[in-house]
């Protein structure tokens, strides 16, 4: 069973928060989006029902251990905006799986990438978790730039990685690593270069407190 951090992630001007009933219309215009009902469990056009039954599942993956679902709210009116998860269904090896989506009336102002940086910050308070990675079709460029701004590295293109909508599909594999994070303390953030701070890292001493702990907790049960 996992529990919603007591201090909320943010970022810029979004913060991730636990998703609730008055989130509905959000999720609704979430399930006009073609791609969405594909990777994940709303369903096309979904009514009020459908999106507040999508909603209790989003609960549902916490207490089971399946990983964090956060609605991604604007900081200032808090107003539902998205949706942003870390799966720890490998949480054992190390590794978080992260996705993202942004209901079509929001999209325009970067909100994914900012709730990306949130969501990754938040990875590193789990001491298990050591790399986080992404999965983006390569056509999807609204997606490969939010992991860019994020930080995350591009590491190669896994061929006929999955099935989506039907058919084998191709994944550009993007990543980061807490080591790359870590000297950045409680507000941790990756600068562009981010390959000048592994070297950092790897010749220098951690720093502080922010060195990564030990990988033996198993958060995801
Ligand atoms: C991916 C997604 C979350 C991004 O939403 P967003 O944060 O509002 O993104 P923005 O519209 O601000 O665009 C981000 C960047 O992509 C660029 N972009 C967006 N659409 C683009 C397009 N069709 N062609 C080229 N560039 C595009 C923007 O110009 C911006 O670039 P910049 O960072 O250089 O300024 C949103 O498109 C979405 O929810 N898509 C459906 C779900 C999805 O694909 N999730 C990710 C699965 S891996």
């Amino acid at each position: 069973m996992l529990t919603m951090p007591a201090e909320l992630p943010a970022h810029g001007s979004v913060r991730l928060r636990p998703f609730e009933a008055r989130d509905v219309d959000m999720v609704r215009d979430l399930a006009t989006d073609p791609y969405v009902p594909l990777t994940g469990t709303l369903v096309a056009d979904a009514s009020a029902e459908q999106a507040l039954d999508w909603i209790d599942r989003q609960y549902a993956r916490l207490a089971d251990g399946r990983g964090y679902s956060f609605c991604v709210a604007d900081a200032g009116d808090d107003r539902a905006l998205g949706q942003a998860g870390l799966s720890l269904a490998v949480a054992a090896t190390g590794r978080a799986t992260a996705g993202y989506g942004v209901a079509p009336r929001e999209r325009g102002r970067g909100v994914a990438a900012q709730a990306l940086r949130a969501l990754t910050a938040f990875a590193w308070s789990l001491p298990v978790i050591h790399r986080v990675e992404l999965y983006v079709e390569p056509w999807n460029v609204a997606s490969v730039r939010t992991a860019e701004r994020a930080g995350y590295a591009r590491e190669g293109v896994l061929l006929s990685h999955q099935e989506i909508g039907g058919r084998r599909v191709d994944m550009a594999l993007y990543a980061t690593v807490r080591a790359v994070w870590a000297p950045w303390g409680s507000n941790p953030q990756p600068t562009d270069d981010t390959s000048a701070q592994v070297a950092d890292v790897i010749v220098g001493p951690w720093a502080g407190s922010s060195a990564p702990a030990a990988a033996d907790e198993d958060v995801a049960s």
